[in-house]
């Protein structure tokens, strides 16, 4: 057995390790997380695409299917899924004595973790079911009166817009509505498209940081700033961007920030985040009030009535697998693998990418189109001849496919993508 091959034996043998070396409520062990970071590091300076495998070989994922839409869901390594399904079945051998009296204690553990990862303190995050709910409680929470202005762009994601229309249909608020160029790498007019519209009437503006449709990244920090100078709230719609980009929640200096974990930190289906500045948490109403919805604990947004605590516990099991990668080899890889095809797809006539290509300004996501070939015909063409999955974007003036890579992504993958575009391009 050569190095590498014994390295490889190793690190997954030591994510089998770290499952049964842990305590009773063990998902989160942080300790565990740091041991594999290290043999991670060992691995990794072995051979960097060797590591990679042995990411790849974590997932479950289809033989017949290469799925480069991860940006709509991110499958489960296999060690969350086991910690799931462990869980459940644990659950169901008596479901109120196990959920409530045992499984339950693990949820502060879990916030702690979670806040590790965020950057801020545990008692500034609350644990929800994804980022619609996180940033619906922000948005239906916040006290507005008729006539206070929220300023937001229409590249904003459909679930937020129209939680936003409902307030200005219910409650006489006015929607100030931003636009800016898809492409642009320039944070300067990023922000002044939304400094613009402020107005002393302004009392909060909402901005996604990475934009579904096209992978963009918005500079969320430099509009809260200013924002905050005139006393309006900020509030970041981080879906795509946690687990993705290498950021701390603080970083973005706003009010409130929501995400969803199944997305990138690969945690199980329907468990997201809701973060909220401590001395914003008093004034903001939650969507289920429990018995005191005016207090500044942050678990006043968790009243969700039973809820599934196997799919929490395993979020620890996911933030487990996320740090022994680590955020800024995970993002560097994303970014490296769209920046992968990406290149190699435009040096084709009739074939563009309308995201930004910097580091600072985009990560795994890319929006390709073609001339004279619809996104969907482009989308089924990929599925039906290469067995690739993808998903096909009409907003606004966006159109195109969406490619989104993961962590377990190949390189021969992408190789399929590239020869499929370019088939279709020439024959379009
Ligand atoms: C920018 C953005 N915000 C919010 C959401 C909602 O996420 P979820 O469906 O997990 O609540 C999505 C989902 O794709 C999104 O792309």
């Amino acid at each position: 057995m050569n190095n590498i091959t014994k390295a490889r034996r190793s690190f997954l043998r030591n994510l089998g390790i770290s499952a049964l070396s842990l305590p009773f409520l063990d998902s989160w062990n942080t300790a565990n997380a740091s041991d594999l970071d290290k043999h991670f590091n060992r691995f990794g300076e072995l051979d960097n695409e060797d590591f990679w495998f042995g990411i790849q070989q974590a997932y479950t994922t289809s033989p017949n299917i290469i799925n480069l839409n991860n940006g709509g869901v991110s499958p489960q390594p296999q060690i969350v899924q086991d910690t799931f399904e462990k869980y459940n079945r644990l659950s169901n051998e008596a479901p109120s004595y196990f959920m409530w009296r045992i499984l339950d204690q693990g949820r502060e553990a879990l916030r702690e973790s979670l806040a590790q990862l965020a950057g801020c303190s545990a008692d500034e995050l609350a644990i929800n079911r994804n980022a619609t709910e996180a940033l619906g409680t922000v948005i239906m929470g916040i006290p507005l009166k008729k006539g206070d202005e929220v300023v937001l762009s229409r590249w904003d994601y459909p679930n937020m817009i129209n939680a936003w229309k409902w307030r200005e249909k219910r409650d006489g608020i006015k929607l100030v509505w931003v636009d800016h160029p898809n492409t642009s790498e320039d944070d300067s007019e990023l922000a002044n498209r939304y400094i613009e519209k402020f107005s002393s009437k302004t009392k909060v503006v909402h901005i996604t940081h990475l934009i579904n449709w096209n992978g963009q990244v918005l500079p969320v920090a430099k509009i809260a700033l200013e924002a905050r100078k005139r006393n309006i709230l900020s509030i970041s719609d981080s879906a795509h961007s946690f687990a993705h980009l290498n950021f701390k929640m603080p970083d973005l200096e706003v009010d409130f920030c929501g995400t969803s974990l199944h997305k990138w930190l690969c945690a199980p289906f329907g468990s997201g985040l809701l973060y909220v500045k401590k001395e914003r948490i008093a004034d903001l109403a939650p969507l289920f009030p429990g018995e005191k919805p005016e207090s500044d604990d942050i678990k006043k947004f968790e009243t969700l009535g039973t809820r599934s605590f196997p799919t929490e516990l395993a979020v620890g099991r996911a933030l487990d697998f996320h740090n022994g990668i680590g955020s800024e080899r995970k993002f560097n890889r994303l970014h490296q693998l769209k920046t992968y095809w990406t290149s190699e797809v435009t040096k084709t006539d009739g074939i563009s990418v309308t995201t930004p290509k910097s580091e600072t300004h985009s990560g795994a996501i890319a929006l390709v189109s073609m001339e004279g070939v619809k996104p969907s015909e482009i989308d089924q063409k990929l599925f039906k001849n290469y067995g690739i999955h993808t998903v096909a974007i009409e907003w606004e003036n966006i159109s195109g496919v969406r490619i989104t890579p993961h962590v377990y992504t190949t390189f021969s993958d992408l190789d399929k993508l590239i020869e499929g575009l370019q088939t279709i391009r020439k024959e379009a």
